[in-house]
């Protein structure tokens, strides 16, 4: 449905407004009481009239004299030119139909020095199937997967060793980036950027969904690196509460999450990730007095899977607790429910749940994501 051209757009106008003065589109789903984000793409209640007048006067072409000169897409990426682009080396093949386990691609980057990406953005082959990608930064040191193959697909129950295709889907090894459909590409701040040793592999977790046609993918990821040595460093955290257990036919279940940050650290940007059952994610500070502040609360849709990027990053003291509240329903008034009848708990399909509140954080330079998590004074990372 291209809205690009006057021709492809007057039969549309009715639905247009219909779906701007509902605010279904363009999509977004912060609650506007909480917090401010620099890609929220809302139109004003002026831009919202003028659409829907144009809509109720019948869709008039207007003056062709005034009309803007047709635009010109970018071909390729929407990031610039990337300095370089790690692609899948081998396809996958996507069935037409049925469920398809979460793919695993690795790929060694042979970087023989250290590389800080300042920009990054996946692109499928085959963008259709893509449900989503999440590419992680894999170090030399890591024992995660190590007996996995590299440079061709697999899936975690391919491995043998079953505390390997148990560790398959956890991993404290930090995120390049999240894709999903609809999400833009990363492009840290100058001075910012995500931080990939010498030596690291890059690992592709990939989740398709089949839709009537089989297909292969074959995704890349596009690299910008800093051009000078960055002062922070982009860590991608999680609040996760994998010890969910939704009643059947809970309408409003409240799941929540608690963390204590232990060192400083800039936040930059929340990404809330439920299945269909997710209905509302919330990330709170809890003030040492009691007093609660939402940095952000989402309407959540789980086909509309958004990373919300702070408008102005916020400094966070060592000791700042985070919570993350999640609530699903679980009724048959979802109409995303695929069973209300089922007792649900965590796990990878979308049948089952997840709670997961990711939030990337600038932190000094030097800092890894184990150093991180050292408290001040507590050598070991004892709490
Ligand atoms: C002012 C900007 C926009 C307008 C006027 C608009 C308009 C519409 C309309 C009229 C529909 C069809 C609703 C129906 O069938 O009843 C729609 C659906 C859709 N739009 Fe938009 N849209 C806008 C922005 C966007 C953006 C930015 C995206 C992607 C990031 C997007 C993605 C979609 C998708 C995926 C659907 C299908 C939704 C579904 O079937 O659930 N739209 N939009």
């Amino acid at each position: 449905m291209p809205l690009v051209t006057y021709e492809e757009t007057r039969s549309w106008a009715g639905k247009m407004a219909a779906a701007v003065e509902m605010k279904m589109m363009p999509p977004w789903f912060a609650d506007p009481r909480y917090g401010h984000f620099s890609n929220d793409p809302s139109l004003s209640e002026e831009e919202i009239a003028t659409i829907a007048a144009w809509a109720k006067a019948g869709a008039p072409a207007g003056d062709a004299r005034d009309a803007p000169a047709p635009r010109k897409w970018g071909e390729g990426w929407n990031i610039p030119q990337p300095d370089l682009v790690v692609k899948m080396p081998k396809p996958v093949r996507i069935p037409a139909r049925g469920e398809v386990e979460y793919t695993y691609e690795i790929v060694a980057t042979h970087f023989a020095l250290d590389k800080w990406a300042q920009m990054a953005e996946v692109r499928p082959s085959s963008a259709a199937h893509v449900h989503h990608a999440v590419v992680y930064i894999r170090p030399p040191d890591s024992p995660w997967l190590r007996h996995a193959p590299v440079g061709e697909p697999f899936t975690a129950s391919m491995l043998s060793d079953p505390e390997e295709r148990r560790q398959a889907h956890e991993t404290t090894s930090d995120l390049l980036l999240v894709y999903a459909p609809g999400s833009a590409p990363d492009r840290w701040a100058d001075g910012m950027a995500k931080f990939v040793p010498a030596g690291s592999d890059l690992v592709f977790q990939m989740h398709y969904t089949t839709n009537g046609e089989a297909a292969s993918d074959e995704t890349s990821v596009g690299l910008v690196f800093a051009k000078s040595a960055p002062k922070q460093r982009v860590i991608t955290l999680q609040l996760n509460n994998h010890a969910l257990l939704i009643p059947p036919e809970a309408e409003d279940f409240r799941v929540e999450v608690e963390g204590t940050l232990p060192n400083d650290a800039i936040l930059l940007s929340l990404f809330p990730h439920m299945h269909l059952r997710g209905k509302r994610f919330e990330y709170d500070i809890v003030h040492d007095d009691g007093r609660v502040e939402t940095l952000l609360r989402v309407n959540y849709h789980f086909h509309w899977q958004l990373s919300y990027k702070l408008a102005k990053p916020r400094e966070l003291k060592a000791g700042t607790r985070l919570r993350a509240v999640a609530w699903y329903d679980n009724s048959r008034n979802n109409p995303h429910n695929p069973d209300p009848e089922k007792t649900v708990t965590w796990g990878d399909q979308t049948s089952q749940e997840m709670m997961v509140g990711f939030f990337d954080v600038a932190v000094p330079a030097g800092m890894d994501k184990r150093r991180y998590f050292i408290r001040h004074g507590e050598v070991g990372g004892k709490k």
